[in-house]
């Protein structure tokens, strides 16, 4: 396995899936925590230094532990990690009038084992620059491979210490061979087998779970998301009947999809499934309630006091099982400081472990979410069920904005939901969008149909993309699409009759409209 030394890079992820992908496990770990004893620890077969907003010039700036490079393991430096190895071992840096951003070209000047394959010495390639300051001195046993116009010492490499550096960023798509060269980094340099797939994580999850849950009880929430449904999924092949779901059916899920959560769980897998129906008692606590921060807060509780009450009912469990993903995990290396504004409080359900007092099941903890999925189908579960779009935790109730919560209200609004995503499948744009939905607009206007007044509700239909939800752009449909769609949703939704669509990106918009 590999250890990426995290400097706070916007893009340390991607090292991480770039890596995965070619087989070989790896784990992000914040500079500030890493030490000596820990690289020792962890016992990677090769060292990965992302890059990261500081100025190794800057005083107190951030470094690689000083024993790491006497270990004798190899070291790959990117951008920030080529700069800080290179202040390290003795070489300078520093800050020019010309930086390079974006895409930038570079002359391989040397053959080098980590080039091997693809770049060989006097070839131009295409990569991706994002830097400010650049070596000027190398340090003692290394050699330049590797030049560009703003960045002389582009790649640079110290054979004998099989020690690595590039000033440009091999993890991004515009890089168009970076992939393949942090595969020659981790596979030929390393000696890394590229044999993690997800049916060997599959197998070591299983045996971890076992070890840590012993003849303990399990307990899980299901929400028919993906990351609980794999998780569930996943817990119930390692201990079987130890594990019990409880689906917590607040009256604000799209249109058969509790039911489908039942179909899969209890009769196809064959998993103790508990279905509690509770949304009059959500309703009931929700009546009057406008304020979305207000809403999530009551939907939140009332979760936890649904799902206690269950989990009495079953006689208790050891521990809670949790759909948490590695984006969760990964403590983020910081430079802004400060607490970041809450926006929106998406944890509504984050005091429960709190509460409840159990130890967590957490077996997707290592996992990115195209991992998730991949291990989901893996597992057999359906397309329709590891293929799903985000879907809030409090659902449909934060998609009436406006005005307080029926039962009519949500049944129409499952109506649009459910015809606006049909005919998204049939268009197959399904996989192309990360998320789409419809809001009920808390406005009626004035119609005409056939030959009479119409006064009824307004719909606001939303279709994003995004790699993350951090950001978001509009998806372009077509005219076409957008008048089926609006077509439809007026002959067949009694008491709606007027569709806009929503081109608002994030920011400045969110994805949700509350
Ligand atoms: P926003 O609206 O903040 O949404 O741009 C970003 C992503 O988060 C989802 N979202 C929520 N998820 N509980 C959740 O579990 C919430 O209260 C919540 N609010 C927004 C949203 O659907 C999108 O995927």
């Amino acid at each position: 396995r590999i250890l990426i030394i995290d400097f706070g890079s916007q893009v340390t992820q991607l090292i991480a899936r770039r890596v995965r992908e070619s087989g070989v496990y790896c784990e992000i770990h914040p500079f500030n925590a890493v030490s000596e004893a820990s690289v020792r620890a962890f016992a990677p077969r090769g060292v990965i230094l992302s890059g990261g907003p500081a100025s190794v010039i800057g005083t107190g700036s951030p470094r690689a532990p000083e024993g790491l490079f006497t270990m004798g393991l190899p070291v790959l430096g990117i951008c920030y990690g080529q700069q800080t190895m290179v202040a390290q071992l003795g070489g300078t840096v520093e800050a020019p009038d010309h930086r390079e951003f974006g895409r930038a070209f570079i002359d391989v000047t040397a053959s080098c084992p980590l080039f091997e394959g693809v770049w060989a010495a006097g070839q131009r390639e295409q990569v991706w620059m994002s830097h400010g300051d650049r070596v000027i001195a190398l340090p003692p046993g290394f050699q330049v491979v590797a030049t560009s116009e703003g960045a002389p010492f582009a790649a640079i490499a110290d054979e004998a210490r099989r020690f690595y550096g590039v000033q440009f960023h091999p993890e991004v798509v515009h890089t168009p061979h970076g992939a393949q060269l942090l595969k020659t980094f981790t596979h030929q340099i390393c000696g890394c087998a590229g044999s993690w797939t997800m049916a060997t994580f599959r197998a070591d999850a299983i045996k971890r779970i076992q070890a840590q849950v012993g003849r303990g009880r399990v307990i899980c929430g299901l929400s028919g998301g993906v990351d609980s449904s794999v998780a569930a999924a996943l817990i119930h092949e390692a201990i079987g009947e130890q594990l019990t779901c409880v689906l917590v059916d607040h009256g604000f899920m799209r249109q058969g999809e509790a039911d489908e959560v039942v179909a899969v769980f209890r009769d196809r897998f064959n998993i103790h499934l508990v279905h509690r129906e509770a949304s009059d008692l959500f309703l009931s606590r929700l009546e009057g309630v406008t304020d979305p921060e207000a809403k999530r807060k009551i939907i939140g509780a009332t979760f936890i006091d649904v799902f206690e009450e269950e989990a009495r009912r079953v006689g208790g469990a050891d521990f809670l099982a949790q759909g948490t993903l590695y984006p969760d995990v990964i403590e983020s290396v910081s430079f802004a400081g400060g607490p970041s504004v809450t926006i929106k409080s998406h944890h509504n359900v984050g005091g429960l472990p709190e509460r409840m007092n159990m130890a967590l099941v957490e077996p997707l903890r290592d996992l990115f979410k195209d991992e998730v999925r991949a291990l989901g189908r893996e597992l057999g579960l359906p397309e329709t069920m590891v293929g799903r779009h985000p879907f809030p935790g409090p659902g449909l109730a934060i998609r009436i904005p406006g005005q307080p919560l029926t039962r009519p209200l949500l049944d129409l609004l499952r109506k649009v939901d459910a015809i606006y995503l049909d005919e998204i499948r049939t268009a197959g744009l399904y996989d192309a969008i990360w998320q789409a939905f419809a809001v009920l607009l808390p406005v009626r206007t004035v119609g005409v149909m056939g030959d009479s007044r119409s006064y009824d509700y307004a719909v606001a239909l939303r279709a994003v993309t995004s790699t993350d939800g951090m950001t978001a752009d509009y998806y372009p449909f077509d005219h076409a699409f957008l008048s089926r769609v609006a077509n439809r949703l007026i002959n067949e939704v009694k008491g709606i009759n007027r569709v806009t669509y929503d081109i608002t990106s994030k920011p400045p918009g969110t994805i949700e409209w509350e």
